[in-house]
């Protein structure tokens, strides 16, 4: 058996931007990424696609009005809606209305998890797509929160997967292992989810965005997948097989978009360039998952 998804995160789509923002975002031309992305994934045969968040640029830092952002979101899910495979997103923080800081606009358009749905994506594989940012203020907690309430509906999930015999993937927009900035960009109470992780054997794997990174990340017996933004550079979307002998491979996808790949690049320094779009083995990788592996054979 073999399952093959794209993964991709933090597209940012801002109709009309007067700005591009930080780097390595180009958000004057989220038109021209937005477009480039359904025949890119259709064109693959994937057998699903996950979004991982941050869609829009509403919530902090952007501060666009709410005509702009519900323009956004209708404009993002007609793209989105043209991706042929099963189609599966979670929230990021900018997802919500600046305005508000309310996610009705989104949940008008795309399925909002409350806070966790569980998806039978593929024979012996389910999703658990969470939003960590239901029931939070996310104007004071951006990176959002592993609450008691989300984290019990991991565990009975992951219990559950554990009986019928599926390997459990978990969707979550942002990370919950640190690194040289120890906490930035952390979810609340990362430790609760380490923890729970630890406790339970179905969950092989995680898949976040947010810092607009690429990081891959073998931690105990499990694999944490940190993936870069869909707006600049690197500019590209991982495609992930998983097969019956526990192997997770790899291949990260650039936007046939050299131009605006470019520009994006020359925005900062080769140094951060490179932070962005990781280490080869952080893009493309081979690597065997015991909890898989123990799971599927
Ligand atoms: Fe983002
Ligand atoms: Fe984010």
């Amino acid at each position: 058996m073999t399952v093959r998804f794209a993964f991709l995160t933090d597209t940012h789509h801002y109709p009309d931007a007067p700005d591009d923002y930080g780097a390595p975002k180009m958000l004057t031309r989220s038109r021209e990424v937005l477009d480039a992305i359904p025949p890119a994934l259709n064109a693959q045969n994937f057998d699903f696609a996950v979004h991982g968040g941050d869609f829009l640029c509403g919530g902090s830092s952007f501060d666009i009005p709410t005509d702009t952002y519900l323009r956004s979101v209708a404009e993002a899910a007609d793209a989105f809606d043209q991706v042929e495979a099963p189609f599966y997103a979670i929230p990021g923080n900018h997802d919500c209305d600046a305005q508000t800081w309310l996610f009705d606009g989104y949940a008008a358009r795309f399925a909002l998890p409350t806070p966790l749905t569980v998806i039978d994506a593929a024979p012996r594989l389910r999703l658990a797509l969470a939003n960590v940012f239901y029931q939070v203020d996310v104007k004071e907690k951006g990176s959002g929160v592993w609450s008691d309430t989300i984290d019990e509906a991991l565990r009975a999930a992951a219990d559950k997967a554990l009986a019928d015999g599926c390997a459990l993937l978990l969707f979550l927009h942002t990370w919950f292992l640190p690194d040289f900035d120890w906490d930035r960009g952390m979810i609340e109470d990362a430790d609760k989810l380490r923890q729970t992780f630890a406790d339970c054997p179905a969950l092989a794997m995680a898949f976040t965005g947010h810092r607009h990174i690429n990081r891959i990340t073998a931690h105990c017996d499990y694999l944490v997948v940190d993936t870069a933004c869909l707006i600049g550079y690197p500019l590209g979307y991982r495609e992930v097989v998983l097969s019956e002998d526990g192997y997770f491979k790899t291949t990260f996808h650039v936007l046939d978009l050299p131009r605006l790949l470019q520009d994006s690049y020359d925005r900062s320094t080769p140094e951060q360039n490179q932070i962005w779009e990781g280490h080869i083995h952080d893009r493309d990788t081979e690597i065997l998952v015991p909890r898989l592996k123990a799971i599927w054979s």
